[in-house]
């Protein structure tokens, strides 16, 4: 723990596991204060768990999707005395394998849109008197949201407009800095769900993308889309993955 880091708080949404339990990791152990969720209750616990050797962590089971679970998040970061961070991770692919746009279910994409647009944005209004001044808001994104791949029209384009909804509320509040982050592929349950058949073990770990989060939870880099392991070969703090 790091007398710097010692009484900052992050709200890490979707942090059982994959990227979000990575940054995690990677917070405890500098002494944030973390505020995680994720819908799946024992997953979330083992996460608490095991992060709350080295801080102080509330698990709050939930659906970012949801808005009571948004308002028991807020007032977790009510009573935390306000957040120095908003990582707004949880995002769900929709369907494995991901059907091309004329097929695409309405229902499930709507249910994508409120997952991986609606819900951070909405997290984002209920937070906002929470947050405090040059408080960092992560969106993480993907290359999907940039690259036409055929049969990402459901998530790519939720995840372009969790981008233009990004850019826009930067330059609406010049006093927070708002980073839309696209992590890069990473050997995930979602990456696997996006690929069913294929092998992904070549795949990065996410924990080769924490550091270019880090850099934009702890440096002074202006709002704007990044991707996170450029970031970290940039400042040269890329981690081996274990
Ligand atoms: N993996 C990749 O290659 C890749 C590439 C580009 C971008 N990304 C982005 O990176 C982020 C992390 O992805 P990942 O690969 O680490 O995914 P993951 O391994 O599937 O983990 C997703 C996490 O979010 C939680 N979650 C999902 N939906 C939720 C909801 N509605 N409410 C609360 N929690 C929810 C999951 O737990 P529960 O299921 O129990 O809720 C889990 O903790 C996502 O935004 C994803 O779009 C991933």
């Amino acid at each position: 723990m790091t007398g710097e880091s010692s009484d900052r708080t992050a709200i890490i949404t979707g942090a059982s596991r994959g990227l979000g339990l990575a940054l995690a990791r990677t917070l405890a152990g500098e002494g944030w204060t973390l505020i995680i969720d994720a819908r799946g209750k024992e997953a979330l616990e083992s996460a608490r768990a095991e992060l709350s050797r080295d801080a102080r962590v509330i698990a709050i089971p939930g659906d970012v999707a949801d808005p009571e679970h948004r308002e028991d998040l807020a007032e977790a970061a009510r009573e935390a005395g306000g957040v120095d961070a908003l990582v707004n991770n949880a995002s769900v692919l929709g369907p494995s394998p991901q059907p091309e746009l004329l097929d695409y279910p309405l229902d499930v994409f709507e249910q994508v849109y409120r997952n991986n647009v609606v819900a951070p944005l909405a997290l984002i209004q209920t937070l906002h008197g929470e947050l405090k001044p040059q408080a960092r808001i992560i969106n993480v994104t993907s290359d999907a949201a940039v690259e036409p791949y055929e049969g990402w029209g459901g998530y790519g384009s939720s995840k372009a407009a969790l981008e233009q909804l990004s850019n826009i509320l930067a330059a609406e509040n010049p006093g927070l800095r708002v980073y839309r982050v696209d992590p890069g592929d990473m050997r995930t349950q979602m990456h696997q769900e996006a690929f069913p058949d294929e092998d992904i073990s070549d795949r990065p770990l996410p924990e080769e993308s924490v550091p270019g989060l880090l850099e934009l939870l702890t440096g002074d880099l202006p709002s704007g889309r990044y991707e996170a392991r450029v970031l970290a070969a940039r400042v040269g703090t890329t981690t081996a993955a274990s």
